[in-house]
């Protein structure tokens, strides 16, 4: 992959493709455009405009962004604009375990010591694998529950992320993300003006993945594979699809996702799907209205609940209140919503899934990285079945994939499972730190 001339893009569109390339030449890069004459930034130098922060001031919870986040006019939060997932093999091999886990865990304090806890600044998560605790002496204690990936649905073949970690960075300004992948995965011994502890040694990268997630951003970015050129995708709609989603009504809180009791209370699990979408007859042949009946409820497209990309649903999809049986519901219509089969395995009526997933072009192509944070895996795997539909599909004229919600459009490519412990045992934890002498 080449970075556009900067001269001849948008700074948006710059800024994604300098993320996605990742390295000191898509830092320098991006700090050329912005105007960083001494390079020092690039070495590990302070970014202009990223503020730096306090580890004393981290909560406990990893996934304890939603208070450092912006909200919009209708109270959802905003999620950070640019993503970088790192997958990474531990290497456990040469080092004593205590000296490898303090050494992560300084160049991790470094980081936060670097960037405020915030979009501004960076937000991050690390996460452990089936596969890693598999390797370690000791199993998971009750209540997580950790399960290997599998395929999930019939309709799909994916291959399944084993790596040991997942990190999770995200901020909105591009040169932090990178800076900070750098100082944690590269060569930069600083970021942000702040020297990082070389910790990169204890990671083997084995994949990274990037996205990018806000308004305007998906019309900006569909010159790639999947998406017609052209397609009229709404300037406020933040997904490839032409709408928006993270409603706060729809999103699990924080609390519902966390580990309430055991060594690893206050963690919570991580799942991340990597979807690709084809989307050239979503935007060729479905009318705005078909989009809406498929992508929320047939209701939503008949009362024009939704607006041209959601901005006429404040911060509720209000999915949940359409008729419960909806195996009846498809049979009349002929179509049942996404949303809406999705909100069938909410408990007690609140969402179990924190979704904080994000449009990608990785390959060229739309698609997006499906991350979502769930007290169990257990959790995604009910809605992801209430999202499949399978009983709606047998028991209806509906198909497996066709007028299903947006089946017909989304593949599974990969499918990952983390753990994303409390802060405290971020850094190289063992299956039941209780159990350490
Ligand atoms: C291309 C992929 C996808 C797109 C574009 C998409 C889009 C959306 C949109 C626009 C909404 C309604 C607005 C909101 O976010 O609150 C929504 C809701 C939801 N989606 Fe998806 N989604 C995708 C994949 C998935 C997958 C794979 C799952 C898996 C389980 C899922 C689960 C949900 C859930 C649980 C809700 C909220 C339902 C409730 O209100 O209880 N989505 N999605």
């Amino acid at each position: 992959m080449e970075l556009p001339c900067p001269d001849s893009v948008p700074r948006r569109e710059f800024a994604k493709a300098a993320v996605a390339l990742g390295g000191t030449a898509a830092l320098s890069a991006c700090l050329g455009r912005d105007g960083d004459p001494s390079g020092d930034a690039v070495d590990g130098g302070p970014l202009d405009g990223v503020p730096a922060g306090d580890p004393g001031d981290a909560p406990e919870r990893q996934h304890a962004w939603n208070d450092a986040l912006d909200r919009d006019d209708a109270g959802n939060a905003v999620p950070p604009t640019h993503h970088v997932l790192r997958y990474a093999d531990v290497d456990r091999e040469d080092v004593t375990r205590a000296a490898a886990r303090e050494r992560l865990e300084a160049a991790l304090t470094d980081l936060e010591r670097a960037f405020d806890r915030s979009p501004a600044g960076l937000l991050f998560t690390v996460g452990y694998s089936p596969s890693y605790f598999d390797r370690l002496s000791g199993s998971l204690p009750e209540p997580v529950d950790l399960p290997a990936p599998r395929p999930l649905t019939g309709l799909e073949d994916p291959s399944f992320d084993e790596a040991d970690a997942l990190v999770h960075l995200a901020a909105d300004e591009p040169a932090a993300v990178l800076a900070a992948d750098e100082a944690l995965f590269g060569a930069a011994t600083a970021a942000n003006g702040v020297a990082v502890t070389d910790a990169s040694d204890l990671f083997d990268p084995v994949d990274r993945r990037t996205g990018f997630i806000g308004s305007g951003l998906p019309r900006e970015h569909r010159d790639v594979d999947g998406i017609p050129d052209d397609a009229p995708i709404p300037e406020g709609a933040k997904l490839f699809m032409g709408f928006s989603n993270g409603f706060a009504e729809s999103q699990a809180t924080e609390d519902r996702v966390t580990i309430e009791a055991g060594a690893f209370a206050g963690g919570t699990t991580q799942q991340v799907s990597t979807l690709r979408t084809q989307l050239d007859a979503w935007w060729s042949q479905e009318s705005h209205a078909q989009r809406v009946a498929k992508l929320f409820s047939p209701t939503h497209a008949d009362e024009e609940r939704v607006g041209e990309h959601g901005e006429r649903l404040g911060n509720d999809p209000a999915v949940a209140d359409l008729p419960e049986d909806a195996v009846a519901y498809a049979r009349e219509e002929g179509v049942v919503g996404h949303a809406q089969k999705a909100a069938r395995a909410r408990e007690n009526g609140e969402p179990r899934l924190l979704r904080r997933d994000f449009p990608t072009t990785d390959g060229d192509h739309t698609g997006i990285h499906f991350l979502t944070l769930q007290e169990s895996i257990g959790d995604f795997v009910a809605v992801r079945d209430a999202m499949t539909g399978a009983d709606i599909a047998d028991e209806t004229g509906v198909g497996s994939r066709i007028n299903n919600g947006i089946l017909q459009y989304v593949f599974v490519r990969s499918r990952g499972n983390f753990l994303v412990p409390p802060r405290a045992l971020r850094a190289l934890p063992d299956p039941n730190p209780r159990d350490e002498p």
